[in-house]
């Protein structure tokens, strides 16, 4: 918006601010900013800053349900940054959440008063986007170590600071119906849960509770890097993968599978062809995506041909990778890939079940506890080989809410036209196959999905910003 209906609305709004003295408005007040400025790629980025935005009428959590905000102060000057004006820009929406633990939001300018669950100097990715014109809004959400932090908490944050970014889209400056997500590994699943499940009804409940703006929820676009979604069934994407490598290392340690850890695998490895066999993906010539019994097929050399093609990018680059012998490469085309060879080379980080521990330890079973019974199973499998007669399973929508996967095709959600994913060709957090099942899964129902395996790249995010800001300034 310009200038001058920004302090006219102002002006008129301000009074609503105050009548509601006493809970929380929802109403963005412009004058409540600082000025903040800092050097970057040889100019100085000079921005408004609006730090922690309780951004829902019902805060559960004062310190998480909190937003900043940043616009780049050319746009209070009628300037034009990168093509973009103050009406135009788009809002770039990066979380921090991470572990699915509860995140503040990101911050431009580091400030050790502020406590940070994540710790850590504020991203390059706010200073960069602020630098390329866009307006920057980072909202923190609740985490599972938090009784009121269980799933869909963390989702129901986010979507709630989208419906305040776009209740408040005349008073800011920004298109709000241009909202970019970003995130990584867990907060890679939330931007992708953004993406998927906008304006969806199984939210509503969950964000009337919190006082969630009166606005949609849907947004324009998605990048998530290595998001750690599908969890239901990830857990067999997992040993379909890793079946044969008995060996793990891990963040936790490091040992070798016992015999009932190798059965545990061997049982998931084979109930994965069913669950893929039952998405009936496509590939390019409309074939039927598969995998037989013993997990051959299509599906594998659709997930092979995106390492292949990680590594001829890198070839293409100049990376030596004649030390690889399980790649053949000839005449500088990366041939074929031995995918036994290159699983062993990456090594497996997780031991069976990987997301649905059967002694209930993983992040994921603390995800979707509830406030009185903090870790529950969330898979059949897992509940039924459980080394606890006290386990319980999550319901059945809890776990459904934190899966894009289960939206991507439901009429009833509003779903973003543009995708990126990326996920590291070395990454073991999750399977390659549950990105490339989202990627295609997306391709195959029409959105515009851009989708890479990074060579050698480890669980990680915002590695590729330069080709991530290429990628949204021709977003139309
Ligand atoms: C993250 C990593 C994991 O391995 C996992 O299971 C969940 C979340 C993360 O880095 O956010």
């Amino acid at each position: 918006m310009n200038v001058k209906n920004f302090i006219v609305s102002f002006c008129s709004l301000s009074l609503i601010s105050i009548t509601s003295m006493g809970q929380n408005t929802l109403t963005f007040d412009p004058t409540k900013f600082i000025v903040q400025s800092q050097e970057f790629q040889g100019k100085t980025v000079k921005v408004r800053a609006f730090e922690k935005v309780v951004y829902v009428a019902n805060p559960a959590d004062i310190v998480h349900e909190v937003m900043n905000v940043y616009i780049p102060e050319e746009y209070f000057n009628g300037e034009i940054i990168n093509g973009y004006t103050a009406q135009t820009a788009p809002i770039f929406f990066p979380n921090k959440v991470g572990g699915y633990m509860p995140a503040q939001p990101d911050i431009f300018i580091s400030n050790p008063q502020q406590g940070r669950d994540m710790g850590g100097p504020p991203s390059l990715s706010i200073v960069m986007a602020l630098s390329k014109g866009y307006v920057v809004a980072s909202a923190g959400a609740r985490g599972r170590i938090s009784p009121i932090g269980k799933a869909p908490a963390g989702i129901v944050d986010l979507k709630a600071a989208v419906r305040y970014l776009k209740f408040n889209d005349k008073l800011m400056a920004g298109d709000a119906n241009k909202i970019i997500s970003n995130g990584t590994s867990a907060g890679g699943a939330m931007s992708t849960l953004l993406g998927a499940t906008g304006n969806h009804p199984d939210y509503e409940p969950y964000l009337k509770a919190v006082g969630a703006a009166n606005a949609t929820d849907d947004i324009f676009a998605v990048s998530a890097y290595c998001p750690i979604i599908n969890l239901e069934n990830a857990d067999m994407a997992y040993e379909w993968q890793f079946n044969k490598i008995h060996t793990y290392k891990g963040r936790g340690g490091e040992g070798t599978l016992n015999e009932i850890a190798i059965k545990v695998s061997d049982e998931l490895k084979k109930a994965f062809p069913q669950y893929v066999n039952g998405l009936n993906l496509k590939d390019k010539q409309g074939k039927k995506i598969i995998l037989n019994e013993n997990g051959e097929g299509n599906f594998k050399e659709l997930v092979m041909s995106y390492i292949i093609a990680s590594a001829q990018k890198a070839l293409d680059a100049g990376i030596d990778l004649s030390t690889h012998s399980f790649l053949k490469i000839e005449n500088k085309r990366v041939l074929s890939l031995d995918f036994d060879a290159y699983l062993t080379y990456m090594e497996r980080m997780k031991t069976p079940p990987a997301f649905d521990a059967l002694d209930n330890s993983s992040p994921e079973n603390q995800l979707f506890g509830t406030a009185s019974r903090d870790k529950r199973h969330f898979t059949n499998y897992a509940m039924q080989k459980t080394s606890s007669d006290a386990s319980m399973m999550a319901d059945k929508l809890q776990v459904k809410m934190m899966n894009p996967m289960n939206y991507i095709g439901d009429k009833s959600a509003k779903i973003s036209t543009y995708w990126r994913i990326r996920h590291g060709a070395k990454d073991r957090d999750t399977g390659f196959a549950v990105p490339v099942i989202l990627a295609t899964t997306l391709q195959n129902k029409g959105f515009k999905t851009d989708f890479a395996l990074p060579w050698d790249v480890p669980h990680s995010g915002d590695y590729d910003l330069e080709e991530l800001f290429i990628w949204i300034k021709e977003l139309k």
